[in-house]
């Protein structure tokens, strides 16, 4: 796999990039890889689902803004530019726009929306600055044409079903993104990432791995919605981060979207006997119906799978990691008190490098 810092060699000064939810699971990965070839990183988060402890408390490259994106921006100097933005800022997961649905829309459109425009004239000089933003697999909504690939047409239910809104809200983005490239001449790149896991993905909003790994830590009944026989692919998140930067890198990528992922299916209920067999647990696997977990008539997607073939062709994306070892490495995170998901001894400031 094409790595970023092995891949970008050191510019003759130093990148300035900006990072939105750099506090949050992805983000907080991709932090890593910045800092460790040598940027500048400004992490604006407000910490909302992110955490604090994901980043290092100091790091000479660090600045951490705790506000709301779309307040930070309006609040940078004018003469404050980037070389980079990466915006991962948004409302994560189903569970939570169907919690909240009405800050998870604003959120994921109003912000976007604020970035893009900051982003149009706060490049080096004034000029558009390359920007990369987050999208979901969510976008093909309950599309059927497996694998999905980047320009398939998207299905979608009825705007009465809110469960539909997370997917309509980063399809937005991703329409804005692309119409801030075509008429402002942004350098845009659209990344739709699949099932992101990995050390420092909390369970609390839902997300399957973690809840998974708690439960069978404690020996409780692993609860898996329906049937279990939803299929899904999961990519480690050091992946996913690593190629980040790459793809922002890559003048074949600007002004496209790309499925970000792992192409290895499993069946939910696979995975929960998948996480029972590596941390050794006597769980039990429960089956619950969707009508207990979520509102009555919720739709879930029964297949979803990437097609990989541009991400591959154009930045050389592999996935690395096992999802036997992530697996490990979530347990050996969550039993050790899910501190930061992330040795930052490990990632050297530049001056002790050279
Ligand atoms: N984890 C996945 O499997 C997955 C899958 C598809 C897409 N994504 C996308 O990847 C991105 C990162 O997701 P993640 O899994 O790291 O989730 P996350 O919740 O850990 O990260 C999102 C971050 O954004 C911050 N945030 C939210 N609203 C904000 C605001 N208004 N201003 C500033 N910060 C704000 C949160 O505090 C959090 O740190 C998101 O855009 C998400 O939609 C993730």
């Amino acid at each position: 796999m094409a790595h970023a810092s092995a891949a970008n060699p050191q510019p003759s000064r130093r990148r300035r990039c900006l990072v939105s939810g750099g506090a949050g699971f992805i983000g907080a990965h991709l932090v890593r890889h910045l800092l460790a070839r040598g940027d500048h990183v400004t992490v604006v988060d407000n910490l909302s689902t992110g955490r604090r402890i994901n980043l290092p408390e100091f790091h000479e490259q660090l600045r951490f803004i705790e506000a709301d994106l779309s307040h930070a921006l309006g609040a940078f100097g004018k003469g404050e530019t980037f070389d980079e933005l990466y915006h991962l800022a948004a409302a994560v997961g189903v569970s939570l726009i169907i919690a909240d649905p009405i800050s998870s829309i604003e959120t994921n459109v109003s912000q976007t929306s604020a970035l893009l425009r900051f982003a149009a004239e706060r490049g080096p000089g004034g000029a558009p600055a390359p920007t990369l933003i987050a999208s979901s697999s969510e976008v093909y909504g309950k599309s059927t044409a497996i694998p999905f690939r980047e320009d398939d047409d998207v299905v979608y239910g009825p705007t009465t079903k809110s469960r539909w809104s997370y997917a309509m809200s980063k399809a937005l983005d991703e329409h804005l993104a692309l119409a801030y490239g075509q008429q402002r001449g942004l350098p845009i790149v659209v990344a739709r990432f699949f099932n992101t896991v990995g050390p420092g993905q909390v369970g609390e909003h839902g997300m399957v791995l973690p809840r998974f790994v708690e439960r069978a830590l404690a020996h409780a009944p692993i609860e898996v919605y329906g049937d279990g026989s939803q299929s899904r692919c999961f990519c480690d998140v050091r992946d996913v981060a690593a190629i980040l930067p790459t793809l922002m890198a890559s003048p074949a990528a600007r002004g496209r979207v790309f499925n970000v992922g792992s192409d290895r299916v499993l069946t939910i209920a696979e995975l929960a006997h998948a996480v029972i067999r590596i941390t050794a647990s006597k769980s039990r696997v429960a089956m619950i119906r969707y009508s207990d977990a979520y509102a009555a008539g919720f739709e879930d997607l029964l297949r979803r799978k990437p097609d990989l073939t541009r991400v591959r062709e154009t930045v050389g994306f592999e996935p690395s990691i096992t999802l036997e070892q992530t697996i490990a490495d979530v347990a050996s995170w969550i039993s050790g008190g899910k501190g930061s998901p992330i040795d930052w001894r490990a990632v050297s400031h530049p001056e002790t490098k050279r």
